[in-house]
């Protein structure tokens, strides 16, 4: 049965992968089973108040491990990457993931699935952890659209091609891929009969919405608020959802697509 853990896990490696950004991975036990495509853990970070919250990014069932990847952007994450072994306390898995049953939508009709459609990523700067993890485990490969800063801020590329994924990238600095943002080139290919699943910075989101809305495309956005529970108790995460206020972390973090007022 799936329920949620808060436990104290042994690190098995924290590890630089480029730049500023870590993988840290974590041996998990049966926590591993229950954790879904965009769900989250909160991470404790030794001497810092607030636990930080963390996309799932791999799940390694056979070893029983579950993988982040994370930036370092300011205290929380710059303590954590300076701990190289020994143990963490984690809460999770939390909050609702991407459904991955057959999507029935108001736009599209209910025969649409993710079967007959063309699955789209779309991901931005660290939101490529949380869309990793859902890439595994779609039955259905497609085209991961991917923009960062620059090309040292493009990760896992690799890992992505070896599960048989198309890739498009675009770089603000034009270092590689499309020159300017993935929203652009998206515009432009996006075909009707897709379904978008989509993590990264709110003005990507915010665009990616406006997209979807014209081309009468159906599919999810993951929202990473600034959160301080992660269980629905403090309503620091609230976003508007078809009128409603709802909270990220317990209603979320993934919505559909044609919900979400940001
Ligand atoms: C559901 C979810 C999944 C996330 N997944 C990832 C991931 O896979 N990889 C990754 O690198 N980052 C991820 N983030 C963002 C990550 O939580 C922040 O970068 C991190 O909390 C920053 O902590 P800090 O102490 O280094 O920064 P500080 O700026 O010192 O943090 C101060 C406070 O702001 C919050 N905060 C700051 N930036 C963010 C942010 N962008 N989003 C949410 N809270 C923030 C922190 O939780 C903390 O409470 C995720 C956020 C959420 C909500
Ligand atoms: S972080 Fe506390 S309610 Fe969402």
């Amino acid at each position: 049965m799936c329920k949620r853990f808060d436990e104290n896990y042994e690190i098995v490696h924290n590890k630089k992968v480029q730049s500023c950004y870590f993988e840290l991975r974590i041996k998990m036990g049966d926590a591993c089973k229950c954790c879904l495509p965009g769900q989250f853990f909160m991470i404790s970070v030794p001497g810092v108040f607030l636990r930080r919250p963390f996309g799932i990014c791999d799940v390694d069932s056979e070893e029983k491990c579950v993988s982040f990847l994370y930036k370092v952007i300011g205290r929380g994450t710059k303590i954590l990457s300076g701990i190289r072994s020994g143990r963490l306390q984690l809460l999770g898995p939390l909050g609702k993931g991407y459904d991955l049953k057959p999507l029935t939508s108001p736009v599209l009709g209910n025969n649409c699935t993710y079967g007959s459609s063309s699955n789209i990523i779309v991901a931005g700067g660290t939101g490529i952890a949380s869309v990793y993890f859902l890439a595994s485990r779609l039955k259905k490969k497609g085209i991961l659209y991917y923009g960062a800063r620059s090309e040292s801020d493009l990760l896992y590329l690799d890992n992505f091609h070896k599960l048989g994924w198309k890739i498009v990238l675009s770089t603000e600095d034009g270092s590689k891929g499309y020159e300017g943002y993935i929203t652009d080139i998206l515009s432009k290919q996006l075909m009707s009969e897709s379904t978008i699943f989509a993590c990264g910075p709110v003005p990507m989101l915010k665009k990616i919405l406006q997209i979807a809305k014209e081309k009468n495309v159906s599919g999810f956005i993951s929202l990473e608020e600034k959160m301080a529970c992660g269980l629905g108790n403090c309503q620091g995460c609230a976003v508007k959802v078809d009128g409603q206020n709802k909270m990220t972390c317990k209603d979320g973090p993934v919505f559909r697509i044609e919900y979400v007022e940001l």
